[in-house]
């Protein structure tokens, strides 16, 4: 069970190969596969996200500067984590059979009124472009125009109760699309979870776009959320409910692997993951080493968030 649970993301891929090696043909095939398949796919399968479309076109807000290049869609869009369609980086042709319309999002918990949204009142909503750098704990970076709004624009529309403390994201669970969902060790459905300031920080952000197109199922189409100071595994795909609780709730990595992967999980390169160095990160595409950085950059928006909680385990 402890060697299942070591495989995947939770191995830096900068280790992936030796790691894959001592664990198994399984691992060993996940990763090869998807750093070296994906391209050769691209030419022959589905196209890797949909057309561009100005209804998911919006200006750019220039308070949220990218300070870098952005990654090639091709990088964003064909390397990614979704375990429910499986634990290696290729999964984005079996993505797109994960359906994105009808699409509904429960509101429910302490909320003064419990129901659901359809996807068309959130595209109603009206997005902004950001160019935000996502940082994953396993130590690779990238930087992307997603569209979107606010995520207090979501709380609006909840209502949450003066009661609730915290918000908890759960995403879709597709029995058809998700083989991943066979992994019964996993704690399905994936679930992330925040406190109700950090979901009003302004740079909490709700995605429905990205390069100016609908996002791509591979990448949490056809709604997902982006905590970009956070590594990224808070940063949860395909939204299906958003729950006001009054307690912490526990989300699928920390019930998985509490010892490594917590609560608060804010980037900060002076604190290693158990197993790997969180000093530097590999860019998508140009595979530069750059230093990271605390709270990814983002300190000047969210390290107010903090002030009075030092006894927490705030960067894991
Ligand atoms: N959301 C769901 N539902 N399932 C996942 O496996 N992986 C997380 C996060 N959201 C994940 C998820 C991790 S570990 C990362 S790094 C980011 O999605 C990756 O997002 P990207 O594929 O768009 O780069």
């Amino acid at each position: 069970m402890l060697i299942r649970r070591r495989r995947g993301w939770e191995t830096p891929e900068a280790h992936a190969t030796p790691e894959a090696l001592v664990v198994g043909r399984r691992a060993a095939l996940g990763a090869g596969a998807a750093l070296f398949a994906a391209p050769a796919l691209a030419q022959q399968g589905p196209p890797i996200a949909p057309a561009p479309d100005p209804a998911f076109t919006a200006m750019r807000n220039p308070r949220f500067r990218p300070e870098r290049d952005i990654t090639a869609m091709r990088e964003a869009a064909t390397y990614n984590n979704y375990y429910e369609f499986g634990s290696h980086k290729g999964i984005w042709p079996a993505a797109q059979r994960l359906p994105q319309r009808p699409w509904t999002i429960r509101i429910e918990g302490l909320v003064e009124r419990e129901r659901e949204i359809g996807i068309e009142e959130i595209l109603r909503i009206p997005a902004e472009e950001r160019v935000l750098r996502l940082r994953c704990v396993e130590a690779w970076a990238m930087t992307v125009p997603w569209t979107g709004f606010a995520m207090s624009e979501l709380l609006r529309l909840a209502s949450p109760l003066s009661s609730a403390r915290y918000v908890v994201f759960e995403t879709a669970m597709h029995r058809p699309s998700m083989t991943g969902l066979r992994q019964s060790w996993y704690p399905w459905p994936y679930t992330e979870g925040c406190t109700i300031a950090e979901a009003a920080n302004e740079l909490a952000f709700v995605a429905t776009g990205m390069y100016g197109r609908p996002l791509p199922p591979q990448n949490g189409g056809p709604v997902r959320i982006l905590f970009p100071w956070k590594y990224g595994f808070k940063s949860g795909k395909s939204i299906v409910a958003v729950r006001f609780a009054a307690e912490r709730p526990v989300s699928f990595w920390e019930r998985l692997q509490g010892n490594e992967y917590g609560f608060w999980a804010n980037v900060n390169p002076e604190v290693p993951h158990p197993r790997w160095s969180q000093a530097t990160e590999r860019l998508l595409g140009t595979n530069e080493r750059v230093p990271t950085r605390l709270f990814n950059g983002y300190g000047e928006f969210v390290a107010g968030l903090y002030t009075g909680l030092q006894h927490e385990r705030l960067w894991a």
